[in-house]
């Protein structure tokens, strides 16, 4: 099944409050749709007879090696989809060796995730207002064999998301996604009674302790002090922000709007993506996504510097549609179309890909 009609059928068939969560976004949704169209305004203009007989989508990030320049994306309350949630993702994207970034608000504890499968692992971080609970959350994903750590940090306050907003809708005030708190023992000693016998007052400590708007540069030195795994700083949009993450001592940045989710007219992400790459390509990695839907727009991402692309909301697709087999088929299907997509426009190997296989829609 194509990805569209995927989409259209989960959007059909789904529970319509995860529904609306999922698919959702910030404001007039105009961020969210403007990610996807920005990559129809790129067009590629393959070559030919460049012999790719043999081609190599092996690339190193976050010093974990990925057989292709695709990773999941840290989705939160997978659960709300389909039962076995981030388990499921979790066997599925080993199944194809992809990594899976583990969201804080994933349903089932970091640790549960981790064993679930043996694949690659990074751990996102939403950065709490207590410390030693970001500690404390470092730690755990360190014990588990997280690979990296992908911090956050566009989601300080909550977005403006209509659809939620109307249905009255959050799944972390139903206890769903705060799974990592719940388990925590810094959380832990925050509350009087544990979770399991006063489930109410740990959702408002949490509601507490979540999110963190006073957040500053300054706040690195102590995460950086805390571990040696490769750190992401993912919502990066202004090139002045990129190069305040090198100064910072971070490994690498994920350009993201937070797929829309966030700031409703923020510039969609591929259009923001050259002058990252021009402020600080080469010396940190640099991550995309928000409106990747197919392998040949994870190829104008890659063309235009990105050296991996997250994969969001399909994957989710998949895991409503059909739990671990939906997710691979959807992972599966990526990667086959990526590699075809590199091979067709003349290439053997991401590295090779550059902006000039691209012109601007309408351009000669
Ligand atoms: C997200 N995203 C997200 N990001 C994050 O850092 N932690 C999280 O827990 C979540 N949770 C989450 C839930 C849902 C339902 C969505 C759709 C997204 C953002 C995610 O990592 C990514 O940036 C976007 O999904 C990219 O946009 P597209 O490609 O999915 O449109």
């Amino acid at each position: 099944m194509a990805l569209a009609e995927l989409a259209r059928e989960v959007a059909r068939t789904g529970d319509p409050q995860a529904v609306d969560y999922v698919f959702g976004g910030a404001g007039t949704e105009d961020t969210m749709r403007a990610n996807e169209e920005a990559f129809r305004r790129w067009r590629i203009v393959p070559r030919m007879l460049r012999d790719v007989g043999e081609r190599d989508l092996s690339v190193s990030v976050l010093g974990t090696a990925l057989p292709a320049p695709l990773a999941l994306a840290p989705i939160g309350v997978q659960t709300i989809v389909h039962p076995d949630g981030e388990l499921a993702t979790a066997r599925a994207a080993a199944a194809v060796g992809l990594p899976m970034t583990v969201s804080t608000m994933s349903a089932f504890p970091l640790e549960e995730v981790a064993a679930a499968a043996p694949g690659p692992k990074w751990f996102q971080l939403y950065w709490p207002t207590n410390r030693d609970l970001a500690a404390s959350f470092i730690s755990r994903a360190e014990a588990a064999g997280f690979q990296a750590i992908v911090v956050t940090l566009d989601t300080f306050l909550p977005g403006w998301k209509p659809r939620d907003l109307q249905r009255g809708w959050q799944p972390f005030l139903q206890g769903v996604g705060i799974a990592n708190y719940f388990s925590d023992p810094v959380f832990r000693s925050l509350l009087d009674a544990p979770p399991e016998e006063d489930p109410q007052t740990a959702i408002g400590t949490f509601v507490g302790v979540f999110t963190n708007p006073r957040l500053t540069w300054e706040d690195l030195e102590f995460l950086r002090s805390r571990t040696e795994l490769p750190i992401a700083l993912k919502g990066i949009l202004h090139p002045e922000d990129a190069r305040l993450a090198r100064e910072h001592g971070m490994d690498a940045v994920v350009v993201s709007n937070h797929g829309g989710r966030q700031v409703d007219g923020a510039i969609a992400t591929l259009n923001a993506l050259p002058a990252v790459v021009d402020a600080v390509g080469g010396e940190l990695q640099v991550l995309l996504d928000s409106g990747v839907r197919s392998g040949a727009d994870a190829v104008k991402a890659l063309a235009l510097g990105a050296d991996a692309v997250l994969i969001g909301r399909p994957y989710v697709w998949g895991l409503a549609a059909g739990g671990e087999t939906g997710v691979l088929a959807v992972l599966r299907g990526l990667l086959a179309e990526l590699d075809l997509t590199i091979g067709l426009s003349g290439h053997a190997a991401p590295g090779q890909l550059g902006s000039g296989l691209l012109v601007r829609d309408g351009a000669a």
